[in-house]
C-alpha cells in the first residue's frame, strides 16, 4: 500500500509511501488517500491529522509523471478531477490538517501541502510549481490555493516560472508557516499536533471553518485547462523528455 496511516492517540499520521519515485501521486495512491481521508474525516476519535512523505528526500515530488506522460485528454481531465475531489475532502476535513515537508514538494505534492491547513517544513525542503516545464499546469487546485495564499504576482512567479524555491523563501512569502532542522521536523510537528488534539474538537472545527470560510474555489476551469494540454504535442514531448532525461523542444 502506498498510503500508511499510524495512530498516535487522537492524531493520525498519513505517510505517502513510494519512496523509489519520490513519493509521486499515481492515480492509485490518490485513491487510497481519498479512502483514508473519507475514514478519518467521520473518525471522532481523530483531531489532528498530519501528511508526509516516506523517506528523507521527498514529500511528494509531483503528480506520476510516467502515467500521466501517455494520457488523453478525457483522461486528463478525469486524473484531475480525481487530484481535486482528494485535495477538497483534505481541504474541508472538519479537523486541522498539518503537512510535514520532508523534502522535495513539487507539482502536486506543493498543492497537496496547500489542501492543509498548516505546512511545517524541513530546513532543506524545496517547493514548486514546475508543471510548466512538463508543458503542462497545475491541475489538482493549485493555481487557485497558491494564488489565495501566497498572492497573484508570487503564484504566477512560482507557476510561470516553474523554479523551485527554498524553505526559508517559502516562510519569507507565508508558503510554510514553520521551517525545521532535520532532527526536528517532525518531533516538532508533533508536538504541535498533541497540542491541537489538547483542545475541544468542536472548537477546532468552528476556527477552521470561520477562517476558511465558503469560498468557492472554480476549479472547473482549471481541470479543463490542464485537460486541453494533452491534446497536443508539448505535454507529451515535456513529460517524455523528463523521462529520458533531457531537455524538452516545445513547438506549441
Ligand atoms: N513522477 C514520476 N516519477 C518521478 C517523479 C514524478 N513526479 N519525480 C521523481 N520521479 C522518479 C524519477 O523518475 C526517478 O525514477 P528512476 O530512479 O526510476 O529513474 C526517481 O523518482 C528519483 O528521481 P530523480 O529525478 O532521479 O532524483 P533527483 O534527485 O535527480 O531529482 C527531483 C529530484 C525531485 C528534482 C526530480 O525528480 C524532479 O524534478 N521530479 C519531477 C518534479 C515535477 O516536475 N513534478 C511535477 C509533476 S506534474
Amino acid at each position: 500500500m502506498a498510503v500508511k496511516v499510524q495512530m498516535e492517540g487522537a492524531i493520525a499520521l498519513v505517510t505517502i509511501d513510494r519512496e523509489q519515485q519520490l513519493n509521486a501521486l499515481n492515480a492509485e495512491t490518490l485513491l487510497q488517500l481519498e479512502k483514508e481521508f473519507t475514514a478519518l474525516k467521520d473518525d471522532r476519535g481523530i483531531k489532528v491529522v498530519v501528511v508526509t512523505g516516506a523517506g528523507k528526500k521527498a514529500f511528494v515530488a509531483g503528480a506520476d509523471i510516467a502515467e500521466m506522460k501517455d494520457m488523453n485528454e478525457r483522461e486528463a481531465w478525469e486524473f484531475s478531477g480525481l487530484g481535486q475531489r482528494v485535495f477538497n475532502l483534505l481541504e474541508n476535513m472538519p479537523k486541522p490538517v498539518i503537512a510535514a515537508i520532508n523534502g522535495y514538494a513539487l507539482g502536486g505534492g506543493c498543492e497537496l501541502a496547500l489542501a492543509c491547513d498548516l505546512r511545517f517544513a524541513g530546513d532543506w525542503a524545496k517547493l514548486g510549481q514546475p508543471e510548466i516545464g512538463l508543458g503542462i499546469i497545475p491541475g489538482f487546485g493549485g493555481t487557485r490555493r497558491l494564488a489565495r495564499l501566497i498572492g497573484r504576482g508570487r503564484a504566477m512567479e512560482m507557476i510561470l516560472g516553474g523554479e523551485h524555491i527554498d524553505a526559508q523563501t517559502a516562510l519569507e512569502w507565508g508558503l510554510v508557516q514553520r521551517v525545521y532542522s532535520a532532527d526536528e521536523l517532525m518531533p516538532k510537528t508533533m508536538e504541535f499536533a498533541r497540542r491541537l488534539a489538547s483542545y475541544s474538537l468542536r472548537a477546532l472545527q468552528a476556527a477552521k471553518a470561520a477562517i476558511a470560510g465558503t469560498e468557492d474555489l472554480g476549479l472547473h476551469r482549471e481541470q479543463e485547462l490542464f485537460a486541453q494540454l494533452f491534446s497536443g504535442h508539448d505535454q507529451r514531448e515535456g513529460m517524455t523528455a523528463f523521462l529520458e532525461r533531457r531537455s524538452p523542444k516545445f513547438t506549441e
